[in-house]
């Protein structure tokens, strides 16, 4: 958002501020403020003007300034209504040399998933990705996906959702003895192997969304399906963000915070690696997101792969 709207829209926080002090606070002229206050209206903010001054009545439900708004967080936000893929979009401005951007999108018409899946992202999700700049090495990167999934996992249990995370980046929801999909998260990323250049870590979350409008091999849940009703997805959005860019700030803490929200540890899990398929007991986790699987040969620590939870042999 424009600077000048932003610190309008401060100014207008703690009560109604009338033209003439605003001119004066944000050193322009009455009618620049005027301008910028028709601005933010046509943005959706509900700006009122009586004998108080301007007052802010009112934030937009979703989009770049309603993210933007109060997000404690320095993204900068882009947003689409529709666009084939927020990946793909944030990898473009990553060429054009763009840093701590956020490309948002109600809808997606081309959405991508790991292991070249398609990601069905219907109006009504938070389809978000975060281009971003670390100066750490290539192999640390992985870390950057599981703070996406703390962070993801966090807001969804503030809006009251008992989420989990299934290694090495699946944010799930239990039901008895099922684990139904909530979250997917693709990073892409490009460097050198001692600094990467950009990541770009896109988080699909399946919010407001009927689970029936989504392909059923994924077994997916959503959040008002497991709320009965609508998540406020700007507040959402802005916890996830608040939440990811102090864990990426903060690399060395995020696999304890994992394990916290970890339901893939102690189990059995057969994970299909590029090298062959791994079978044993999940036991830990290590920097920067590798899983240790307890298998009948021994310990066998494994970068990446489809991980499958196993039901325990009946005794
Ligand atoms: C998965 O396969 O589980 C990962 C799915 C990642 C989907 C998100 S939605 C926002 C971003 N844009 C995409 O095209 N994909 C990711």
């Amino acid at each position: 958002m424009n600077e000048t709207r932003h610190r309008v829209l401060d100014a207008l926080a703690d009560g109604p501020v009338s033209g003439p002090t605003l001119a004066d606070e944000l050193d322009i002229s009455r009618s620049a403020v005027w301008k910028h206050v028709e601005a933010l209206r046509d943005e959706g903010f509900e700006i009122r003007s009586d004998d108080a001054g301007y007052g802010l009545d009112s934030v937009p439900e979703f989009g770049a300034s309603a993210v933007e708004y109060g997000l404690d967080a320095p993204f900068s936000v882009e947003y689409h209504d529709s666009i084939p893929s927020t990946n793909a979009r944030a990898r473009d401005l990553a060429a054009d040399g763009a840093s701590d951007t956020v490309v948002l999108a109600d809808e997606q018409t081309g959405g991508r998933g790991r292991l070249d899946r398609e990601w069905h992202s219907p109006s009504g999700g938070i389809w978000l990705s975060v281009l971003f700049r670390p100066d750490v090495p290539m192999a640390h990167a992985p870390v950057f996906t599981l703070a996406a999934a703390v962070a993801v996992t966090r807001a969804a249990r503030e809006a009251g959702v008992e989420a989990g995370i299934k290694w090495p980046n699946d944010v799930l929801v239990r039901h008895g003895d099922e684990e139904r999909k909530l979250v997917g998260i693709l990073t892409e990323m490009e460097g050198e192997a001692d600094r990467v250049s950009w990541v770009v870590v896109g988080i699909g979350v399946n919010a407001n969304v009927d689970p029936a409008d989504l392909p059923d091999d994924a077994n997916p849940t959503s959040l008002s399906a497991e709320r009965d009703e609508p998540v406020d997805r700007r507040l959402f959005a802005q916890r996830l963000l608040e939440e990811f860019d102090a864990l990426r700030q903060d690399s060395a803490n995020v696999v304890e915070a994992w394990r916290e929200y970890a339901t893939t540890l102690g189990k059995q899990v057969r994970v299909e690696t590029p090298g062959g398929s791994i079978e044993g007991e999940a036991v830990d986790i290590q920097f920067p997101g590798a899983l240790v699987i307890e298998t009948e040969s021994g310990r066998e620590v494994v970068s990446a792969g489809d991980c499958e939870h196993l039901r325990p042999i009946a005794e």
